[in-house]
């Protein structure tokens, strides 16, 4: 159809395609993809200390809270309509292990935080990470034999973790550990304790990245892979096909929406999942990326604010429903104040 249009498509000069681009009006008019506020899940890094505020230096801008903090914080994306917050904690050492036990305590600063602010904001969503690493000594996603990061054996841990966080009061059970399986028997466990509502928002094509340093950074879990890496269970970058299996696998788990991570390497996965599957689509714009972005801004390589919002063009043209960014609230604010975007 697109072929046949350009070959019918009238000729210069009858054609200028600059016509429609000559006023700030026009181009607002005929833009195919915006972001809105509605597209964006903001996630924070909450810790358990006396503290109120940590800056991250690795993540321009981004600081480890306190509940109060939290609490404090949140208020601005209430008030500016950020539809959903995703919660990662800064576990302290003393409290990771090889197990990683802390995940499944009601009382593990995640749980804290869901309910502090399912009291204070109850029409707020709430997106948790199902994952071990912030709470294992050595930082991997699940429990690690004869140094081999375990399937099954972590399945049964990542259940009670989701089950916990549901408890607590999470709408989105979100789990990023990519072991096999795990969707359907966290769907499982959630139907049993009747937590029919609870979603799960599956991080289903979540590749090795080397964008996660930052965030692993922030989480004090990285000097912990002693192993080396995640290439166990995490997607090679080099496959495509693999992530519509992995996809699909997790739909006839019981997956209610389907994440792509990281996001702007991977905008051709993006694509691909969401016109192959018509899911309700996420893309992470993670850690890395955001950093890399900042460090351009920091370097006056770009001007202040564009090249985030470019980023975040390309991944709404490529099919995002709605992006994870550490930048939701400044990129609220300049929607919310209607500034050309
Ligand atoms: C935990 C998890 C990671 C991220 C989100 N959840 C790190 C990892 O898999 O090592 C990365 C997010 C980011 O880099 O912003 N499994």
């Amino acid at each position: 159809m697109i072929k046949n249009h350009i070959q019918t498509a009238p000729a210069f000069p009858k054609l200028r395609m600059r016509r429609n681009r000559a006023d700030p009006w026009c181009r607002r008019l005929i833009a195919e993809n915006n972001i809105t506020i509605d597209d964006l899940i903001w996630p924070i890094f909450v810790q358990d200390s006396d503290v109120d505020r940590e800056e991250i230096p690795s993540l321009t801008g981004v600081n480890r809270l306190s509940i109060n903090s939290l609490l404090n914080d949140v208020a601005e994306a209430v008030e500016l309509g950020i539809p959903m917050v995703a919660i990662f904690p800064v576990i302290g050492k003393s409290l990771k292990t090889e197990e990683a036990e802390e995940a499944l305590n009601p009382e593990n600063i995640v749980c804290r935080s869901v309910r502090a602010l399912k009291k204070e904001y109850p029409d707020l969503g709430i997106m948790c990470d199902v994952a071990l690493d912030p709470f294992t000594s050595h930082g991997h996603d699940g429990l690690v034999k004869n140094g081999y990061v375990t399937n099954d054996e972590t399945l049964e841990v990542l259940c009670k973790q989701a089950l916990v966080q549901a408890k607590a009061g999470c709408d989105i059970i979100a789990p990023s550990d990519m072991m096999d399986g795990r969707v359907g028997i966290i769907r499982q466990s959630l139907e049993k304790e009747n937590f029919q509502n609870v979603r799960i928002l599956s991080y289903a094509v979540k590749y090795a990245s080397a964008l996660y340093g930052p965030f692993r950074d922030a989480l004090g879990s990285n000097l912990n892979l002693a192993a080396g890496d995640k290439k166990t269970y995490q997607m090679d970058p080099a496959n495509s096909d693999e992530a519509l299996r992995e996809a699909a696998l997790d739909i006839s788990e019981g997956a209610d929406m389907l994440m792509v991570k990281p996001g702007v390497f991977y905008l051709d996965i993006l694509r691909l999942i969401k016109d192959q599957f018509a899911m309700p689509t996420f893309a992470y714009q993670v850690s890395g990326e955001y950093a890399m972005i900042k460090f351009a801004e920091r370097q006056d390589w770009a001007q202040k604010n564009q090249l985030m919002l470019e980023s975040l063009k390309s991944y709404k043209r490529a099919g995002a429903d709605g992006i994870l960014t550490y930048a939701a609230i400044e990129i609220a604010r300049i929607i919310k104040s209607h500034k050309a975007i």
